[in-house]
């Protein structure tokens, strides 16, 4: 008799849970495949990589027509005209980095962007030839090809070729954003260019110029544009724009493999970019300095978590801006800005009660330091290779220095160096003598494409576009998911927000809920929600435990997941 009492009264528990407790929301997934994704900023882009590994290709083949594709469907971002990070994973644990950043000129000089008063011109070092870095990803990609590649070449530059000659379509955010840098273009080149019309949505952009430019380097491969007729296109366009780009800056271009940085938190590995990218060092000085504290505990976005957050971003950026800088003119001393036991010490004057004054704030000091002073997409195949790849023109369209004759825009990739110690760039990032320009030197940059392994095996695959803001967007989705749990989709879809130490300011999205504001604002934050409708454009790949591919493609932008 006593049994049907308890089911009666576990009956009516349980009606009671069913109304009064929240439902649990059900997970948001992205695109899942079962082998092999690409998540990049287009659609035709995404769709290029996976048909080549349909065909056989690995994803460093797949990399390459991405990569080829982005620059004929997203010239703001994608690009023949500047250069890159790739991280990757080979399917058994090996790991490596390729720098194809671009190189200030021989003629380029510490203080090229001054003007008479010692103030920094930023109009030259943003806008127009003055800008121009050595452009990098050609050679990028052939030494992809060269180490890595299954495919042909010709192959791989086959469908961006077809894209560029039968036209892209333009979507309504590429149509807005063509439209708003109409005068820019036309100021970086003292007149009209092709694109100088007003964009709508549906409407064929054809590049007949870059197609023969594609068309040569098939033809003739690295050498085209480093030496051949695109070489000697950039240069006569670039100086009789009044810029200093040779012919010998081309020709002596080279790539770098680089050691990637590596480190743990919470029984994952992460593997990030190293200099001359401040982003892997960044990345592990941010996480390394909160896994002490129970992340999870904190709601997401709580008040908590964004003072935790934003006080380990403070310390690494003022630290970035002193330290680093292109590894091959200084020394950087990464185990000493990485070790644990100097990041609790920067932490420690962390105070729940009120936030650091980034003004009392500079690097951090330890003995032995002899001072001598974007788009991304995510790849992973069927045969286990991961690649993560951040590639820049720097600012939208880059100099806005349209090569006529070859049909592709240069970057303005030399802002990204400090052109005067503590003058903000284009980013409000200062920097000091480690990133001062100097010729044939790399520019420093925060472009963080990273893999994450759990156990030894791959996890996920990410990075962004965003400048300064590339790091913090990095880290925001690697602990949304390690931490919060979310799904790939969630993670890239949520609001985010930065701190770079200064400006003394947190940077929200539009969307951000602005519920804890006056709160953080009475501990000493400064809110700043003005002209950052977004943060990052976060393009990520994560391995479900069953072994599927779940792909984040950013609903900020018109980026896509792919994959079979
Ligand atoms: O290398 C860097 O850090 C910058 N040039 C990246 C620029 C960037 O992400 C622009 N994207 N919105």
């Amino acid at each position: 008799m006593k049994y049907p009492i308890i089911l009666f009264l576990i009956a009516i528990l349980c009606v009671q849970c069913m109304t009064t407790s929240k439902p649990i929301p059900e997970k948001q997934y992205g695109l899942i495949t079962e082998k092999a994704m690409v998540v990049s900023a287009r659609e035709e882009a995404s769709k290029i990589g996976v048909e080549i590994m349909k065909q056989g290709g690995n994803a460093f083949d797949a990399m390459i027509a991405t990569d080829l594709a982005l620059l004929v469907s997203y010239p703001s971002a994608g690009n023949i005209g500047g250069g890159g990070f790739m991280v990757y994973r080979q399917k058994d644990g090996t790991i490596g980095a390729l720098d194809y950043r671009e190189k200030a000129p021989l003629a380029a000089t510490k203080n090229m962007y001054l003007d008479a008063h010692g103030n920094v011109d930023s109009d030259k070092s943003q806008i127009g030839a003055l800008a121009v870095g050595v452009p990098g990803t050609i050679a990028g990609l052939f030494e992809v090809h060269e180490k890595f590649g299954t495919l042909p070449f010709e192959k791989l530059i086959a469908p961006a070729i077809r894209l560029a000659e039968y036209g892209v379509v333009v979507t309504e955010k590429q149509a807005q954003n063509l439209n708003d840098h109409t005068n820019d273009f036309k100021v970086a080149n003292k007149r009209t260019i092709v694109l100088d019309k007003v964009w709508k949505k549906e409407d064929t952009i054809k590049y007949p110029k870059l197609t023969q430019t594609l068309k040569r380097i098939q033809a003739n491969g690295r050498g085209e544009f480093y030496k051949g007729e695109t070489a000697n296109l950039i240069v006569d366009y670039v100086q009789n724009l009044g810029g200093i780009i040779t012919k010998e800056d081309l020709a002596s271009y080279e790539v770098k493999w680089r050691n990637p940085v590596t480190f743990e938190y919470k029984n994952h590995r992460i593997i990030s970019m190293p200099p001359p990218s401040s982003g892997g060092i960044c990345v592990a000085q941010i996480l390394k300095s909160i896994e002490p504290y129970d992340i999870e505990q904190y709601a997401h976005n709580s008040i908590q978590y964004m003072q935790v957050i934003t006080e380990a971003e403070r310390r690494a950026y003022a630290d970035r801006s002193y330290f680093l800088g292109d590894p091959d003119f200084v020394t950087i001393p990464t185990d000493s800005l990485t070790s644990k036991t100097y990041l609790s010490r920067r932490m420690a004057s962390f105070d729940w009660k009120q936030a650091t004054m980034s003004s009392e704030l500079s690097r951090g000091v330890f003995p032995g330091y002899e001072s001598t002073e974007t788009t991304h997409y995510s790849i992973v195949d069927q045969f286990g290779n991961s690649v993560a790849v951040t590639t820049t023109l720097n600012s939208s369209y880059g100099s806005k220095v349209y090569v006529e004759k070859g049909g592709f825009f240069l970057n303005n990739e030399m802002d990204d160096f400090s052109a005067k110690p503590g003058a903000p760039n284009v980013y409000g990032l200062v920097g000091a003598e480690a990133n001062a320009i100097a010729p044939q030197k790399r520019m420093l940059s925060s472009m963080s494409p990273t893999i994450v392994e759990k156990d030894g095996q791959l996890k996920m695959v990410l990075g962004s576009p965003g400048g300064s803001t590339i790091i913090t967007s990095v880290i925001q989705n690697i602990l949304n998911v390690l931490e919060y749990d979310m799904t790939m989709q969630e993670s890239v879809s949520k609001p985010r927000f930065h701190h770079q130490w200064l400006p003394d300011s947190i940077k929200v999205e539009t969307s951000f809920d602005t519920l804890n504001f006056p709160s953080l604002k009475k501990l000493g934050y400064n809110i700043d929600q003005s002209n950052t409708p977004i943060i990052g454009k976060v393009d990520a790949i994560l391995v479900l435990p069953d072994g599927r591919l779940e792909g984040g493609a950013d609903p900020r932008g018109d980026d896509s997941a792919d994959g079979f």
